[in-house]
C-alpha cells in the first residue's frame, strides 16, 4: 500500500526524523573498540525513549532488539549481542523510530579506529551513492531513476550492489510500497508523487553482491565474507525535489 502523507503526518515525520538523526549522532560518539553491539543497542534505545520516541523494530515480526547493528561482512539486520567492536571494524547502525504516530528509518556505517583505506572507501562510496541516487528526484520521477544511478555509481568503483534487499515507502508503517531497489533502469518502475515518504538505502559490498540469511532468520551477510556498508535516510518527495527527514 502506498500512503501519500498529510501535512500533519509530514510535520510529525520531521520531528521523528530529528530524533532518529540525533540518535545516530549519539551512537557515533558511543561506539568505541571494546563496546558490545548489545551495549550500543541499549544506549540507542534509552536515547530514543528519552526523546519521547519508541524503537519500531523491537517486536516487529518478532525482531528481538531496538536497533539493527551489522559489523563488517554483515550487510543488514544484525541482532545486537555480545559481539565486541574492534579497532578497524565498520559498524552499521540501522534504526526505525516511532513518534507521534509515524515512523522514520535511517542507517549509518561508522568506521571504528584504524579502518583500512579500502573499507573507508566502501563506506564513503555507499554514502555518496545515496546522494547521487536522489540528486535529481522529485514528484514525477520513477523508482528506477534512483536505483539506476546508485548502481552505476557504486559499480564504477568495482563494488557490488545488493539485490535481495531494497528501500521502501515508510511513515504510517515501517515498510510501505513502493519498493526502492538500488539497481535497475531509469524511466521504469512506479512514479513518485508529492507527499510520498520513502527510505532510500544502498547496501554496497566490496566483493560479490550475493548475500544469505543466517540461521537466526535475520542476519544478512555477504556470501564471500567481504565487508559491506549501508547508508539510509527517510525522505519526502516534493514538487521540485526531496526533503531529507533524517539528516
Ligand atoms: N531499516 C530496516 C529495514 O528497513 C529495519 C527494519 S526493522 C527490523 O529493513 F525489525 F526488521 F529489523
Ligand atoms: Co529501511
Amino acid at each position: 500500500m502506498v500512503y501519500v502523507k498529510t501535512e500533519k503526518q509530514i510535520q510529525a515525520m520531521r520531528e521523528c526524523g530529528k530524533i532518529l538523526r540525533d540518535t545516530l549522532l549519539k551512537a557515533q560518539e558511543f561506539i568505541k573498540p571494546g563496546v558490545t553491539t548489545k551495549e550500543i543497542d541499549k544506549f540507542c534505545h534509552r536515547y530514543i525513549v528519552s526523546r519521547g520516541g519508541k524503537p519500531s523494530c523491537l517486536g516487529y515480526m518478532g525482531y528481538p532488539a531496538a536497533t539493527c547493528i551489522s559489523v563488517n561482512e554483515v550487510v543488514v539486520h544484525g541482532i545486537p549481542d555480545d559481539t565486541v567492536i574492534e579497532d578497524g571494524d565498520i559498524v552499521s547502525v540501522d534504526i526505525v523510530v516511532f513518534y507521534k504516530g509515524v515512523h522514520t528509518d535511517a542507517a549509518r556505517t561508522f568506521c571504528v579506529g584504524n579502518v583500512s583505506p579500502e573499507k573507508r572507501k566502501l563506506v564513503k562510496v555507499t554514502e555518496e551513492s545515496f546522494f547521487e541516487g536522489i540528486k535529481h528526484i522529485k514528484a514525477g520521477s520513477r523508482v528506477g531513476d534512483i536505483g539506476s544511478v546508485v548502481q552505476k555509481y557504486a559499480e564504477s568503483f568495482g563494488f557490488g550492489v545488493v539485490r535481495d534487499l531494497q528501500g521502501h515507502g515508510v511513515g504510517c508503517e515501517i515498510h510501505e510500497d513502493p519498493g526502492i531497489p538500488n539497481f535497475g533502469k531509469a524511466g521504469t518502475g512506479e512514479f513518485l508523487k508529492e507527499g510520498m515518504t520513502i527510505a532510500v538505502e544502498p547496501m554496497i559490498t566490496m566483493g560479490t553482491f550475493e548475500v544469505s540469511v543466517a540461521e537466526d532468520g535475520w542476519t544478512v551477510f555477504t556470501d564471500d565474507g567481504q565487508p559491506s556498508a549501508h547508508y539510509e535516510n527517510t525522505l519526502l518527495i516534493t514538487k521540485d525535489g526531496v526533503e531529507i527527514l533524517t539528516l
